[in-house]
């Protein structure tokens, strides 16, 4: 559907400079896919994107949608491959003087649509939204959930193949942010709309995408299903990346001895580590102290953290371990002595 080979993107700074805020990306994403790409401020997500419907030209390589190099399209063709591909963006750019139903008629009007075609679906689309209340107010009047919603209606006005969502949901509060994603989840499913999504918020990617890319200066530097990467991440980016989410803070006092291992114990969901752990303090002569635990559910699968500390004798704490290596989908102790 989507195919980025080795783009990059050059543009010179103030002085003069070049920045590569793009440098040799290829990968592919299929059609109907949710995927996700991630990165820190400045990794050149929006530029990546915004090549998919040439709001930016590549300077090296090229961005293939559906078998043709966009790349190489100009005037009509150009315009035309730009209605089949939505895009929504976190401040909404809504025009303040329409009201809700004239925003999503107006890109309807642009593309050409007919008076009668407009007049049918600007209140299916409403209804999709869950705003056909609201069709004749103007945007002042609605919460930032709202004006997403009018953004999405807007965005899929012209039956899109793909839609863009540059940081969607990162104006919005958790509770919002769920509802915009299930929003998303259900036009997916039902259109089979291929979704292509820039987030720095880890979560949304858990949510609802299959698929992941996470970028740094520039670079791809892991890609693959978002179960895989959030749970065994690679890249030292991605690990840096992710440890806000799994590395749960513990006082100076508990890390700093390393006579007590603390243990952080990861799991899937496949294996019962509730017995496992209860297993260790049946078979060895050690004490376990649980600190911390915390299951993440992962494209819907889980996957647990639990963080325990382990006293007892050298010996003993040894075998420990060894059984919790060999039981437990990862164990690493976590204050190790260097
Ligand atoms: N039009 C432009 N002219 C010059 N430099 C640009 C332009 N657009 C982006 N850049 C630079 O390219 C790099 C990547 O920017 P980009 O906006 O793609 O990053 P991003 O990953 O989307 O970041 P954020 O999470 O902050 O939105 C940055 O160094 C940025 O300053
Ligand atoms: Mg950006």
């Amino acid at each position: 559907m989507i195919k980025f080979d080795n783009v990059s993107v050059s543009f010179p700074d103030k002085k003069g400079q070049i920045v590569d805020a793009v440098k040799n990306v290829s990968f592919e994403i299929g059609k109907g896919e949710i995927f996700g790409i991630v990165g820190a401020s400045g990794a050149g997500k929006s530029t990546l994107l915004r090549t998919v419907n040439q709001l930016q030209r590549t300077t090296g390589g090229r961005t293939i949608v559906d078998g043709s190099d966009i790349g190489r399209l100009s005037g009509p063709e150009l315009a035309s491959l730009r209605h089949s591909i939505g895009m929504i963006f976190q401040q909404f750019n809504l025009v303040s003087t329409k009201t809700v139903a004239q925003n999503v008629a107006f890109a309807m009007e642009i593309a050409g649509r007919s008076r009668e075609k407009i007049k049918q679906r600007v209140p299916e689309l409403l209804e999709l939204v869950g705003l056909t209340e609201r069709a004749e107010v103007y945007p002042n009047t609605l919460s930032g959930g709202q004006k997403q919603r009018v953004g999405i209606a807007r965005a899929v006005a012209n039956n899109p193949k793909i839609l863009l969502c540059d940081e969607a949901t990162s104006a919005l509060d958790p509770e919002t942010t769920n509802d915009v994603l299930q929003l998303l989840k259900e036009i997916n499913r039902k259109f089979g709309i291929t979704i292509v999504l820039i987030t720095h918020e880890l979560d949304v990617v858990k949510k609802i995408c299959q698929r992941v890319a996470v970028m740094d200066k520039g670079e791809v530097v892991e890609i693959g299903e978002v179960f895989d990467v959030f749970t065994k991440p690679q890249h030292e980016f991605t690990k840096a990346l992710l440890s806000h989410t799994f590395d749960l803070d513990l006082p100076e006092r508990l890390t700093s001895d390393p006579s007590k291992p603390l243990v952080k114990i990861i799991y899937n969901g496949d294996k019962a580590e509730d017995s496992i752990v209860s297993n260790v303090v049946k078979h060895y002569a050690v004490d376990v102290n649980i600190l911390h635990g915390k299951i993440e559910y992962i494209s819907d699968k889980p996957f647990g953290i639990l963080i325990v500390q382990l006293i007892g004798a050298q010996e003993e704490l040894d075998k420990s371990l060894d059984y919790l290596r060999k039981n437990t989908y990862r164990t690493e102790v976590i204050n190790e002595r260097n």
